[in-house]
């Protein structure tokens, strides 16, 4: 279905070339001064140049062919030569009917083609716990994925684990450390190796860091973890044995913490998946002539002559012919492309990666590794800072855990909910946990992926501003409008499908509701082309605030006209459809009440 400008622009541009201009000139956008009007057409005034004519004299006339017009209501020339349209309130009417009549509910979002998709995201590293950084990945991503799937796409999201580096080895030579009987590390050993995991997740969790700070201070024992690294690359038993057990325990603890987001991954792969295949791919560069040798090192040159910043090649096997998280990734994208051929890859990670990113599509499109005509996206996302504008740390300094970070939305969000109430514990605990997913997803995604934001805990669990619990609260504040419709006898149409039916508005309220409306479509397309949630947020935020101030203008179950009433009924419904199906994309959901 075209968008409202589409079909507006269409009216006006005939208006020009019956006018006897060009019919390019007639494009409209939406008003940038929405007290004056709806739309404006500033085509007049490159008319001038071309016309060699004054631009109100080519207003005018173009103005003077659409009297009479059904779609619009009223069109001025002002100058010096713009055009201030007003729509029809009958045919926005119809408009939106016609949205809801579209038979796959999807309010006329149409896909022409429909593509392969895969979404990188959540990026968590075995063996460390998942920290505020990660949540970005996470809830970002989980929308990106989200939008693309309700588009219509074939889409693949994939965690892509840090499960292959030196962080391994770090663990394991600590574990060795403090227990060096453990059959794993005896390698004359030839039985079966224990079932159960000689550590728990809490443990796993101090032994990380206890060995990164180690290997910073103590060279020999970095060696030793290097040591461990290649031994476990390299394939030793007792080491790959050992290795299960960590991703196993690690694995499971991270799917309880991305439950928790209501995040959810079709692929459980990482950077140890490509291990085999990455000697065929560094023959493969070789063969074609792509890679030289660089202080020792296997580079690719990935410089562009159009480059003005500093673009270093891209590392494929270290001096000591080790691999790295590069090779890891381009061995990847080769195995994405062989087994699912997307047409489409987005990456999430932040943006102290952009450079990285940068080089490794380059490396992959030049070496021929993935087709030049397909898509490779990386949204690097800026930082979560605390109040003091600092990245986010725990009272102590250290690095706040993401579930940390959940308790204490939960928390403030239940001492809201229970604020001068009777609410019985259980419903106030279940509903705090669901709007307090929403105060921190909305909180994340209504910012621009790329900038930094701050964690403000007051101002995410706030019910007022652009906030994830003011959009719940409209959600439920409609429920329950329609609740109560239908306990007075009346009927809510249970989805969309079926052409609803609509009144021309009668106010300005009503109207900027219905306006409000018709942007869905355009929106979802824009998020999802631009891979921005944020765009989303920005669109309910807007349809909240018009629909907020159509419930204190207008008497929806009071009115006694039936047919008025019915009219207000269907908007509700509309707004509702729209919303809802907004925050799942967004990847929250509401409560039935607050
Ligand atoms: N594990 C990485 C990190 O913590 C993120 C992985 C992102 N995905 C990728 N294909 N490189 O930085």
């Amino acid at each position: 279905m075209k968008s409202i400008t589409e079909l507006i622009s269409i009216e006006v541009k005939t208006a020009f070339k019956n006018a006897g201009y060009d019919e390019e000139l007639g494009q409209v956008a939406v008003s940038n001064r929405p007290d004056l009007c709806e739309f404006q057409c500033n085509g007049a005034m490159a008319g001038a140049k071309l016309y060699h004519k004054a631009p109100i004299q080519i207003a005018t006339e173009v103005a003077d062919k659409l009297s009479g017009n059904e779609v619009i209501e009223s069109i001025e020339a002002v100058n010096p030569g713009f055009l201030n349209i007003n729509i029809s309130g009958k045919w926005l009417a119809g408009y939106l009917s016609d949205m809801t009549a579209c038979e796959d509910g999807r309010l006329g979002l149409e896909v022409p083609e429909h593509k392969t998709v895969i979404v990188d995201y959540g990026g968590a590293n075995v063996a460390k716990p998942l920290h505020v950084g990660h949540l970005r990945s996470a809830v970002i991503g989980e929308s990106i994925k989200r939008i693309s799937r309700y588009m219509g796409h074939r889409t693949i999201g994939d965690v892509h684990l840090g499960d292959w580096g030196l962080q391994m080895g770090l663990v394991i030579t600590e574990l060795k450390e403090r227990k060096p009987d453990l059959p794993y590390f005896d390698d004359s050993y030839e039985g079966e190796y224990p079932k159960d995991a000689p550590f728990t997740i809490s443990e796993l969790e101090e032994i990380y860091p206890t060995a990164s700070g180690k290997s910073k201070e103590d060279e020999e024992y970095k060696k030793r973890a290097m040591e461990a690294t290649a031994k476990l690359q390299s394939g030793v038993r007792g080491y790959r044995a050992l290795w299960n057990h960590i991703m196993n325990v690690s694995k499971s603890d991270l799917k309880r913490n991305y439950d928790a987001l209501n995040v959810t991954f079709d692929l459980w792969k990482g950077e140890s998946d490509v291990h085999d295949i990455i000697p065929g791919m560094v023959q493969y560069l070789k063969d074609g002539g792509y890679t030289r040798v660089s202080d020792g090192a296997l580079v690719v040159d990935v410089k562009e002559e159009t480059d003005n910043k500093e673009m270093p090649p891209c590392m494929i096997l270290k001096s000591d012919g080790a691999s790295l998280y590069n090779t890891t990734d381009l061995a990847t994208i080769m195995e994405r492309v062989k087994e699912y051929n997307p047409d489409r890859m987005v990456y999430l990670t932040d943006k102290r990666q952009n450079l990285y990113f940068e080089q490794v599509f380059r490396c992959a499109r030049k070496t021929g590794l993935i087709d030049k005509d397909k898509e490779l996206i990386h949204i690097g996302f800026g930082t979560v800072n605390g109040k003091d504008g600092k990245p986010f740390k725990t009272r102590d300094g250290g690095v706040m855990r993401l579930e940390y970070l959940i308790e204490d939305i939960n928390k403030r969000m239940y001492e809201r909910i229970t604020e001068n109430r009777d609410i019985e514990e259980d419903e106030a605990l279940k509903i705090s946990r669901i709007v307090g997913l929403a105060a921190i997803k909305y909180g994340d995604l209504s910012n621009q992926a790329a900038k930094d934001y701050i964690f403000d805990v007051d101002k995410f669990t706030s019910s007022e501003g652009n906030t994830g619990p003011y959009i719940l609260y409209t959600i439920v504040r409609i429920k329950s409008i329609l609740a109560k419709y239908v306990e007075q006898g009346g009927t809510v149409p249970a989805d969309m499908g079926k052409a609803l039916s609509f009144n021309a508005p009668e106010s300005g309220a009503e109207k900027d509701l219905m306006m409000a409306l018709t942007g869905f479509a355009d929106t979802i397309l824009g998020a999802y082309e631009e891979a921005a949630p944020h765009r989303i947020c920005a669109y309910i935020y807007a349809l909240a605030n018009a629909f907020n101030s159509f419930y204190h203008d207008v008497r929806i179950l009071a009115e006694t006209d039936e047919e008025k009433k019915k009219g207000y009924i269907d908007l509700l419904v509309l707004t509702l459809k729209e919303l809802e199906t907004s925050i799942n994309l967004l990847g929250f959901e509401a409560p039935d009440r607050m």
